[in-house]
């Protein structure tokens, strides 16, 4: 039996990455899935590639207008919405004494403000369905402990941590289960992009940050963006229902809490 049969979700960032992987296993599962991202062709591709179930929204998660046209455009499209994955974020590193100001405006915007604002969008739809729902967050490794270089990333998915919890208890009276999930280290696009930052901040070869932290995972490697659809797919189903403003770890053994 597919688990998300006949329900709607909306996931932000779902162009590419993890957001794109959740999009292709909750299609698989039977839902129908907005494919929301700031970059609309990327959009339409990923949805074009994932075909039936699939289509694509734009999304700029900072911009309260676009955040309630998207939920406008997947009620309209499905009826109502069940199911918002909050995935679109952004990231940046710097030592604390060379952070700026408009590097964590950006983060906070997108990282916090944009989960919250989506997170109550998708919640005054829900709430005026009556359905109830399922809201989860991407958390982060990075929220469980401050790192040197990653002082505003890691303080804004402590931040997502934070919401959860609070929208999690606030939400649950109308059925809507908030919970989070805490990746690791995940292999593509992002983490190129990671790896670069620090190859310039540390000195290091390119690549060779990727490899270290790669080898440090208990697990033994890097995780894949598939490595959390069992969790994310989980978490959206009937059989989460008890489940209430958590955040799981899905990080090879990184971290424990
Ligand atoms: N990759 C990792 O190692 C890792 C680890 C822990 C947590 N995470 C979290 O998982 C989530 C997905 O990560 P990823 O690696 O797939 O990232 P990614 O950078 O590959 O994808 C993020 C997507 O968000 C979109 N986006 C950016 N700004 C947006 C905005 N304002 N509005 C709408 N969309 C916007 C981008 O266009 C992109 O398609 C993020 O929340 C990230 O913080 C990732």
């Amino acid at each position: 039996m597919r688990r998300l049969e006949g329900k709607s979700a909306l996931i932000s960032g779902a162009a590419r990455g993890i957001g794109r992987a959740f999009a292709q296993a909750y299609v698989r599962e039977g839902a129908t899935v907005a494919i929301s991202d700031i970059d609309p062709e990327a959009a339409e591709r990923t949805a074009k590639e994932i075909g039936t179930g699939a289509y694509a929204v734009q999304l700029d998660v900072t911009d309260l207008g676009s955040i309630d046209r998207a939920v406008k455009t997947a009620e309209e499209r499905t009826g109502g919405l069940d199911i918002l994955v909050n995935n679109a974020a952004l990231f940046d590193l710097a030592p604390i004494v060379e952070i700026s100001r408009e590097s964590y405006d950006r983060l906070f915007a997108v990282n916090v403000a944009g989960t919250l604002f989506m997170l109550q969008a998708a919640a005054r739809s829900m709430i005026a369905r009556g359905k109830g729902g399922r809201i989860i967050n991407m958390a982060s490794q990075a929220g469980r402990r401050g790192e040197a270089l990653v002082a505003v990333y890691c303080a804004t998915k402590a931040a997502v941590i934070s919401l959860t919890q609070s929208a999690g208890l606030d939400l649950i009276k109308h059925g809507i289960n908030v919970n989070a999930i805490a990746p690791g280290v995940v292999d593509g696009e992002h983490w190129d992009h990671v790896d670069s930052l620090f190859a310039r901040y540390e000195n290091r070869a390119p690549g060779e940050k990727k490899k270290l932290v790669g080898a440090a995972v208990p697990y033994g490697r890097m995780g894949t963006a598939q490595d959390l659809v069992g969790m994310a797919i989980f978490l959206a189903s009937a059989e989460a229902d008890y489940i209430v403003a958590q955040t799981y770890n899905v990080d090879g053994g990184n971290w424990m809490s």
